[in-house]
């Protein structure tokens, strides 16, 4: 066994491309801002921004917010979502699904996964629903869009509030539209490791004007667009990202695409090491976004593609057998 990772030769000579990336555009708008002054959350870079996203997302409206987290909650707080409400969250992703649930003074409530697609399963979610039951939050895991023809008619149903953590998913496509467009809200992260980053970061995109005015005046204080800069006309407070954070990430959007293909090629060729390496087996066939889940990794069974999803944007999801993988490293 000569894995790198055992003292093999290694097989790449050169480094993964560095994470984050940027360019000129994002240095120049940096540099934009720096110069201007308007450093803050009014700055005209994150209205720009905004729409933006919402376009990308064909969306009628965005807010933006200081992280994933607290937009998950600005948009559970815009719901209704108060004391004892219970939500359906999946039982695996990522904690703060949960945890915000909690900051609105709610009750998650943990339905299981389907372990083909590793997320929510509509099944599982149904029989989780009781009275008190008044929104669920589905995570498009790995950026993998859920079921969201089931979760749509389940919410239906049920009349209870959809709300997709598209935290891993920017630009994930169902059935022809993008996430963000089948439930009430959907929120996304651009924390360091997302696909569109500036280190730190969050938005909610929503067709719903109501939405969107609540979530923005939860980030602002309880402001009203068009009030002035005393007038607090509920409770909010001050969840607004930076004029210096919209400019990173307006770029982003417009460098999207380039940025989806360089990752997970990225991605891919490292399975594809480890494949061809550690188990003498055939390299999976290189590039594509789909492709990632022919890669046959001794132990690695990926999350299985929905007929519905028409583009992932980065897979993460992986699921490992540790029977089948190679056991050098475990021996020593
Ligand atoms: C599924 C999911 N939801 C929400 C979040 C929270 O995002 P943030 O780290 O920007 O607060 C994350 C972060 O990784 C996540 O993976």
């Amino acid at each position: 066994m000569d894995l790198a990772l055992v003292g093999g030769n290694p097989v790449r000579t050169h480094p993964f491309p560095a994470w984050p990336s940027f360019g000129e555009d994002e240095a120049n708008s940096l540099l934009e801002v720096l110069r201007n002054g308007s450093w803050g959350g009014y700055s005209e870079k994150v209205a720009e921004f905004e729409s933006a996203f919402s376009a990308l997302h064909r969306t009628k409206y965005a807010v933006s917010c200081a992280n994933g987290t607290v937009a998950l909650e600005s948009a559970l707080h815009a719901v209704g979502i108060s004391c004892g409400d219970e939500v359906i969250v999946p039982a695996i992703t990522f904690v703060a699904t949960a945890t915000s649930v909690l900051l609105c003074h709610g009750v998650p409530v943990f339905a299981d996964i389907d372990p083909a697609t590793l997320n929510l399963s509509p099944a599982a979610a149904e029989h989780a629903i009781s009275p008190r039951t008044r929104a669920i939050i589905v995570v498009h895991f790995g950026g993998q869009p859920a079921d969201m023809d089931a979760f749509q008619s389940l919410a239906e149903r049920h009349h209870i509030a959809l709300i997709e953590d598209a935290a891993h998913a920017h630009g994930a496509i169902w059935r022809g539209l993008p996430v963000g467009n089948f439930g009430v809200a959907a929120t996304f992260s651009f924390q360091g490791f997302k696909l569109v980053t500036s280190g730190e970061g969050g938005i909610v995109i929503t067709n719903s004007s109501e939405v969107a005015e609540k979530v923005w005046g939860y980030c602002n204080q309880g402001r009203r667009k068009g009030g002035g800069w005393f007038e607090h006309f509920t409770l909010g407070t001050n969840y607004r990202i930076t004029g210096f954070q919209a400019a990173d990430r307006a770029n982003s959007c417009a460098r999207a695409e380039r940025r989806v293909f360089s990752r997970t090629v990225a991605l891919i060729l490292r399975l594809h090491d480890f494949s061809a390496r550690s188990a003498s087996r055939s390299p999976p066939e290189l590039p594509g976004f789909s492709s990632l889940s022919t890669c046959r990794v001794p132990g690695r069974q990926p999350g299985d593609r929905d007929p519905g999803t028409a583009r992932r944007r980065y897979s993460r999801a992986t699921r490992l057998s540790l029977s089948t993988l190679p056991q050098p490293a475990i021996q020593e």
